[in-house]
C-alpha cells in the first residue's frame, strides 16, 4: 500500500453511508454535540467541493465543505476530515485538504474555516482566528482550534458575528417583511 494506490474524486451521493461510517469511527458519538456539526445541520454541504480518497474503488477517507455565513461574509466550513485508521500517515488527509481548498478557490470562495488541531492544519494554510470573539459559534469551541484559511487576502475581515449555515443567513429575520412594508 503506497500513496500511488490512492485516488481522489468528488464526493457522490452513493458515498454517504461509508462516509458516515468513517466519521463514526473517527469521532464517535461525541461528534453530534460539536459546534461544527450543529452548523452543518443547518443545510446541505457542497458535494462538488467535497472529496473522497479511494483505494481499489473503496472510500477510505473524506472531507466535506459546507457553505457558512457570518455577517456579510461567506466561507466554506471544512470538515469533518477523517481517514480510516489503516490508511493514516500516507498523506491522504493533507491531500484531501489541498484538493478541497483548490476546488473552493476555483469556485470563487475567499475563505475557509474549521475547528481542528492547529499543528495539523497550520502547514496547510490555516491559522487561528484572532480575535476569537470575532466569531460566535453555536456551541463552545476551544479558541485555539478555531482556524481560518484566507484564499483571498483579507477575506476574514468581513466574516464577523454569528456563524450559521449559509442557507439560514439567506432567510429574512422573522417579521422583517412586515416591517419593510410599513416603512
Ligand atoms: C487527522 C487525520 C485526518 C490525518 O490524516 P492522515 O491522512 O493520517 O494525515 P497525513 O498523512 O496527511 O499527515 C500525517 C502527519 O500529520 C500528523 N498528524 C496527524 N494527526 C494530527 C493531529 N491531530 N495534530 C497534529 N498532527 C497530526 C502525523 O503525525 C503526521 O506527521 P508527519 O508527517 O510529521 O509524520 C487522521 O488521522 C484522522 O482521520 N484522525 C481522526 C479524525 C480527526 O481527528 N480529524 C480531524 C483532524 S483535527
Amino acid at each position: 500500500m503506497t500513496p500511488a494506490d490512492v485516488t481522489f474524486a468528488p464526493e457522490l451521493a452513493a458515498h454517504d453511508p461509508i462516509i458516515e461510517e468513517i466519521n463514526a469511527e473517527a469521532f464517535g458519538p461525541g461528534r453530534f454535540s460539536r459546534a461544527a456539526y450543529h452548523i452543518r445541520e443547518g443545510g446541505p454541504h457542497r458535494r462538488d467541493l467535497s472529496f473522497v480518497a479511494l483505494v481499489d474503488g473503496e472510500v477510505v477517507a473524506s472531507v466535506l465543505m459546507t457553505p457558512i455565513a457570518a455577517g456579510q461574509g461567506r466561507a466554506l466550513l471544512l470538515g469533518p476530515l477523517a481517514v480510516r485508521p489503516a490508511y493514516k500517515n500516507l498523506g491522504i488527509g493533507r491531500k484531501l485538504v489541498a484538493i478541497a481548498l483548490d476546488a473552493a478557490r476555483a469556485d470563487g470562495w475567499a475563505l475557509s474555516i474549521l475547528v481542528g488541531d492547529a499543528p495539523y492544519y497550520a502547514p496547510l494554510g490555516f491559522s487561528r482566528v484572532v480575535p476569537y470573539g470575532q466569531l460566535i459559534m453555536p456551541r463552545p469551541v476551544d479558541p485555539r482550534r478555531l482556524l481560518a484559511c484566507e484564499l483571498t487576502p483579507g477575506a476574514l475581515d468581513d466574516f464577523i458575528g454569528e456563524v450559521t449555515h449559509a442557507d439560514l443567513a439567506k432567510k429574512p429575520a422573522k417579521g422583517a417583511e412586515k416591517l419593510k412594508a410599513a416603512e
